[in-house]
């Protein structure tokens, strides 16, 4: 660091501009801009500097001839000092304009200059070509965060929750709070517990979703409610999925479940107008037994096509279910290796992978042809499960591998196809879920969306005699193979949520104690409701092209949950958990 920078303080100044904002109709004006030296050059006596806020880059220029005082001063300038600088506005000569940025037709020729404040030199450099190790962004996340692709990423964040603000209002919902200190609400995850000091041994629990109490806001009348709120979930992490994450949170009185689509769709289509994109107007439908069956998930990527179940009657090939033709479009034939790949892949899922269909019934492979129309340069595969069937929908787990297997070759094969361009967006709805899954640990039934959700009006009474095949009034908006959002239409009978506790495995008692509240409130006049929470941070990381949501969150989490800028989690003094009526069992250290 150079010595004795002399440090100016900001006094009147003002900015006139930013630094993204002078064009060539500005030549001859003066302007003050201020931001952080991004990048400097000397040029024999001449200094250009590449000054940088929010909104873009602007070139300075120290002349030689510019004044010894001002030259000295902007000679002590380094990588991300904090500047003021005022000058006039010049054109730049032909061959010196800078068509990579917005300002390049333009440079500020320097006048006045006023260093407010200096930087050590950077952890790692501002330029996005250099790659840098993601322990050292986190831990300089405030550096990282100046980076031009995060100040893109979190102004698209704020750009796309103001468009929701804006289009919910808009609808008539209301922005309603609702309390983080709270009861669990589950929603299959485990809670953060708050510990309670004048209720020592008693904890808060960190809400999972604002799931119940959005349900008593139709109870109490306010008929539209939205927030885009913190959720909490102790899980384990991936690349999307965050200890505390951001859903765009919303319920409604009355509704069918075609009145949210007519919320929700048009919500994202002005979201992905904000971002640049356009999706379709109406999003289309899939059962969760129709994704299963075509795509082999409850979140079918509809970018590639998907897999078609054959006719029973051609095949004999000693299989427990009729096969499936997986089709892969335009990878050229493939070499004997790569074929092999997908097979080994196929095979270590349960599949029997059939490559060459030569050697099959020329009937089956006609008729996978004719279903799929692939041509001579699409892979076509068919796979059968000669295994036992397992689980509690024993196709499902076949048509799953089928479905692992199509992802597989298809993202082995972009390059070639090119199918999964991330800005071809294709949304859809996967309506009907099932109401519970099966829990083979615990030897019991767990709801698959949460327990407040409602059964289809014909399947009510096969709640308790056949759980397997009762359909929920449920559906998820599914994007690009990435669950978005996930709503129900609720119970609002008391009778039907005490028969859905009861199915999964409740006793009265302990259905009251966690819920009594909820139950009490269903009589109290609770109108028809339901909603959906969409996931904020998965939408942006979509619109942004990126692959985690970590890089369209400010301040994320490791994937032990750390902020390793602050060092989150930490240990407490003694006599703080004293307060709190705690001792630690397994401290680090300690046996
Ligand atoms: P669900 O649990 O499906 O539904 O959550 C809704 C959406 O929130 C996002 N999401 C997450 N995003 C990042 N990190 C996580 N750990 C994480 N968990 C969930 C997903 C998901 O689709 N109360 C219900 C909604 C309702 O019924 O109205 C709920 O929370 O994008």
């Amino acid at each position: 660091m150079p010595e004795q920078v002399p440090l100016d303080f900001l006094g009147e100044l003002r900015r006139t501009h930013t630094c993204g904002q002078l064009r060539a109709s500005d030549v001859g004006k003066t302007a003050l801009l201020m931001g952080w030296v991004h990048r400097r050059r000397d040029l024999g006596g001449v200094f250009f500097i590449h000054l940088r806020d929010r909104d873009g880059v602007t070139q300075l220029v120290f002349h030689a001839d510019a004044g010894a005082e001002l030259h000295a001063k902007a000679e002590m300038l380094g990588s991300e000092y904090v500047i003021a600088v005022e000058g006039t506005v010049a054109k730049r000569t032909p061959e010196t304009i800078n068509p990579t940025l917005d300002t390049g037709e333009v440079e500020l020729v320097a006048t006045k200059l006023w260093i407010l404040n200096e930087s050590r030199t950077p952890p790692f450099p501002m330029e996005e070509t250099v790659d840098v190790k993601e322990d050292a962004r986190l831990k300089y996340r405030y550096v990282d965060l100046r980076r031009p692709h995060m100040q893109r990423n979190i102004m698209l964040r704020s750009k796309i929750s103001f468009a929701v603000r804006e289009f919910l209002y808009s609808q008539g919902f209301l922005e309603i709070e609702t309390p983080f200190m709270t009861r669990s609400t589950p929603e299959g995850a485990r809670d953060y517990l708050v510990p309670s000091r004048v209720q020592p041994g008693s904890f808060y629990a960190l809400p999972q979703s604002p799931q119940i109490f959005k349900q008593l806001l139709m109870v109490s009348g306010y008929e539209k409610y939205f927030q885009i709120v913190r959720c909490f979930r102790d899980e384990d992490l991936r690349a999307d999925r965050q200890p505390e994450f951001t859903q765009i949170d919303l319920e409604m009185s009355f509704p069918q479940q075609e009145r949210i689509y007519e919320v929700v769709e048009p919500m994202l289509q002005r979201v992905f107008e904000v971002a640049g994109f356009n999706v379709p107007k109406q999003f289309p439908r899939l059962t969760y037994s129709q994704a299963m069956r075509s795509y082999g998930s409850d979140k079918p990527d509809l970018r590639l096509p998907p897999f078609h179940v054959l006719d029973g009657e051609s095949w004999q090939l000693g299989l427990t279910f009729p096969p499936v033709a997986i089709h892969v479009p335009k990878t050229g034939p493939l070499s004997r290796k790569e074929r092999d790949e997908l097979k080994e892949y196929g095979t270590g899922r349960g599949l029997r992978v059939y490559d060459d269909l030569k050697k099959l019934d020329p009937k089956l492979v006609e008729q996978a042809r004719a279903a799929s129309g692939a041509t001579e340069e699409d892979l076509l595969l068919i796979a059968g499960w000669p295994g036992a069937p397992q689980g509690q929908r024993p196709e499902e787990t076949f048509y799953q591998a089928c479905g692992q297997l199509r992802l597989f070759a298809g993202q082995k094969y972009n390059d070639r196809h090119k199918l999964l361009d991330p800005q071809n967006f294709k949304p859809l709805w996967v309506v009907d879920f099932p109401m519970f899954e099966w829990d083979a640990e615990e030897n019991r039934w767990n709801a698959a969306h949460h327990p407040f959700t409602s059964v289809h009006d014909e399947d009510l009474d096969k709640l308790t005699s056949d759980p397997a095949r009762c359909r929920a009034k449920s559906y998820d908006v599914v994007l690009n193979g990435v669950e978005l959002g996930s709503g129900s239409i609720r119970i609002h009978r008391r009778d039907v949520q005490a028969k859905v506790f009861s199915a999964l495995g409740f006793s009265d008692e302990e259905a009251k104690r966690r819920f009594g509240f909820l139950l009490e409130a269903l009589e109290y006049g609770a109108p028809p409701h339901g909603g959906i929470a969409l996931g904020l941070d998965r939408l942006v990381m979509i619109l942004a092209g990126e692959s985690s949501i970590r890089e369209v969150i400010p301040f994320p989490k490791t994937a032990r949950g750390s902020d390793l800028m602050c060092e989150a989690p930490s240990s407490v003094p003694e006599k703080v958990l004293r307060e709190l009526g705690i001792r630690i069992a397994n401290a680090p250290g300690k046996p």
